[in-house]
């Protein structure tokens, strides 16, 4: 993530957008109790969960970026034993098969370039009837500006190609849809 991205990610307009837009409108399935995030950035969507969401009861809040990680930490560090911030590549999850109840990912998916791979990973770490939610943007010439600008280095997903990829993971109950906001679109899927 670019320092841009980096410090608008923590800055009270982002916070009032992870309590008031995504956490419900993506969250309204439910979740937990056991949670794993994957590119948590500086733990600004883990803490609005955590705060909405008593029943979540372990909150692994994880990113490739150390930085990131400190960050989420003294973010998280309020909720205790609930949650952790660790240093994890989505692409490579150092977690057993079926571990989690609940994998987010919030915005991050695009930033992974083989995100292929990283929702293999993500699904295999599900424990049976557990959920993959998330959302992210879709490839759009405002988006693309952004990044060249930011420099950040990203492969856009189209909605269809999600769908597909979250089907052929063998995930039931897929949605892909508008999360009503700037293009953007939410996902989830359980695994049977
Ligand atoms: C746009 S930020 C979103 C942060 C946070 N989810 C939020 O919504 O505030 C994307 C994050 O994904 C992380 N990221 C990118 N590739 C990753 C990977 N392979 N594994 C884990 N995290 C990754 C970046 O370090 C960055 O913190």
């Amino acid at each position: 993530m670019s320092d841009l991205e980096s410090v608008f990610c923590r800055t009270p307009p982002w916070r009032w957008f992870a309590r008031r837009v995504v956490v419900p409108r993506v969250l309204s399935g439910g979740i937990g109790p056991r949670v794993l995030e994957i590119g948590c950035g500086s733990g600004a969507m883990a803490a609005e969960v955590l705060r909405g969401h008593p029943e979540v009861i372990r909150y692994v809040a994880s990113d490739v970026d150390p930085a990131m990680v400190r960050l989420a930490a003294a973010q998280l560090a309020e909720f205790g034993d609930r949650a952790e911030a660790r240093q994890v590549d989505a692409a490579g999850l150092p977690f057993d098969d079926a571990t989690f109840d609940t994998v987010c990912s919030w915005l991050m998916l695009h930033h992974t370039i083989e995100w292929e791979q990283v929702l293999a990973d993500a699904v295999r770490v599900l424990k049976p009837d557990g959920s993959l939610v998330g959302y992210d943007l879709p490839d759009s010439r405002l988006g693309r500006a952004v990044h060249v600008l930011t420099r950040s280095r990203v492969r856009m997903i189209d909605r269809e190609d999600l769908e597909r990829e979250l089907l052929a993971l063998g995930l039931v109950d897929v949605v892909v849809a508008p999360l009503g906001l700037a293009g953007a679109f939410r996902f989830s899927g359980r695994r049977a």
